[in-house]
């Protein structure tokens, strides 16, 4: 246990000392080596932008057919941003710097940053989240887009440590980084995650540790009152969608974002507001028989919309 707390204490104290990287399409911040936990939705477009900031990046994905989904995503991805007339350059070695591994163990000790992004359930990121801290990463990030960082941190040797880094789907287009600061995260801490989103091109808002954040809380207010509306028979989801889209300039509509986000994802994030929030979250019932049918939106086929 003494061991562990001294190992845990001995956390980096300046992600740039740590880099090992050297040459022209190294990163270019401080963050030259990185690790993912969970290859889904989030992981892939995290592990993405990462390497093509230059930084190598260790790839965690117990589930073998999804990290074969997840390489087949990255490449279709690199090939579909090398067509553009205004390519990166550090496209071509985007898939080389990914390191594939199927437990957050086989990490290395010392990465730069730790981002984790296993889906929506506090129990399984605790346990993801010790175990990263086991590694000793110079910033511990969690792509959580509800949960509170404060509970997440609870179990953690040093609850300092960990900081909110709320990306947006896709990542590799959404230029927002959400940074979510508990009453424990560190000003250094903080001042990494920024420096994080530098290196990524992100703008970086910084927000409270409230249930929900500044994005998730509305938006996805916003996608429970369109499901709630399908459901009364106010109009179809295309023209639902068009209300927002057209009426308030809005650049999706809310239901087309759902099936973007993944119904489930949606459905344990409103599961968390409620008990944050109370009823006002309530997940619809047309919510929860989608997921029950497993109609889970684009990565499913099937959603509010079909995407066969
Ligand atoms: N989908 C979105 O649009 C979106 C946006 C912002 C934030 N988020 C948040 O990001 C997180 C991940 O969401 P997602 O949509 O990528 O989920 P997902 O279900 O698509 O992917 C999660 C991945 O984690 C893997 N996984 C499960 N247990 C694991 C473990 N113990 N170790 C390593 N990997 C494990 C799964 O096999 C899966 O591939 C969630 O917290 C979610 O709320 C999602």
């Amino acid at each position: 246990m003494q061991q562990t707390e001294a190992m845990v204490t001995a956390f980096s104290d300046g992600a740039s000392s740590r880099g090992s990287a050297s040459g022209s399409d190294r990163a270019s911040g401080s963050f030259a080596t990185s690790g993912v936990i969970g290859a889904g939705t989030m992981g892939i477009g995290i592990a993405y932008v990462l390497a093509l900031s230059g930084a190598d990046v260790h790839l965690v994905e117990p589930d073998q057919d999804q990290a074969g989904r997840a390489r087949e995503a990255i490449v279709a991805r690199v090939h579909k941003a090398s067509a553009r007339a205004d390519a990166d350059a550090r496209l071509s070695r985007v898939a080389e710097r990914i390191n594939w591994i199927s437990a957050p163990v086989e990490l290395p000790v010392g990465l730069d940053v730790i981002i984790e992004a296993v889906p929506e359930q506090l129990e399984l990121k605790h346990s993801v989240l010790s175990l990263a801290e086991t590694r000793q990463p110079g910033l511990l990030g969690t792509n959580t887009s509800g949960i509170s960082i404060g509970a997440l941190a609870e179990r953690l040797h040093r609850p300092d440590r960990l900081v909110g880094l709320h990306f947006f789907n896709p990542v590799w287009a959404m230029r927002l980084l959400e940074v979510v600061r508990s009453s424990a995260t560190s000003d250094d801490v903080l001042d990494r995650a920024r420096s994080l989103a530098e290196q990524l091109g992100k703008e970086a808002i910084t927000v409270a540790d409230h249930p929900g954040f500044a994005t998730s809380r509305l938006g996805v207010m916003l996608g429970l009152e369109a499901i709630r509306m399908l459901e009364d028979g106010v109009a179809s989801a295309t023209d639902i969608d068009k209300a927002m889209e057209l009426g308030y300039r809005h650049p999706m509509g809310p239901l087309r974002l759902t099936d973007l986000v993944g119904l489930d994802v949606r459905l344990a994030i409103a599961g968390n507001l409620q008990q944050a929030y109370g009823d006002r979250f309530r997940p619809p019932q047309l919510l929860l028989d989608k997921v029950a049918a497993g109609e889970l939106g684009q990565k499913s086929g099937q959603g509010f919309y079909s995407w066969q």
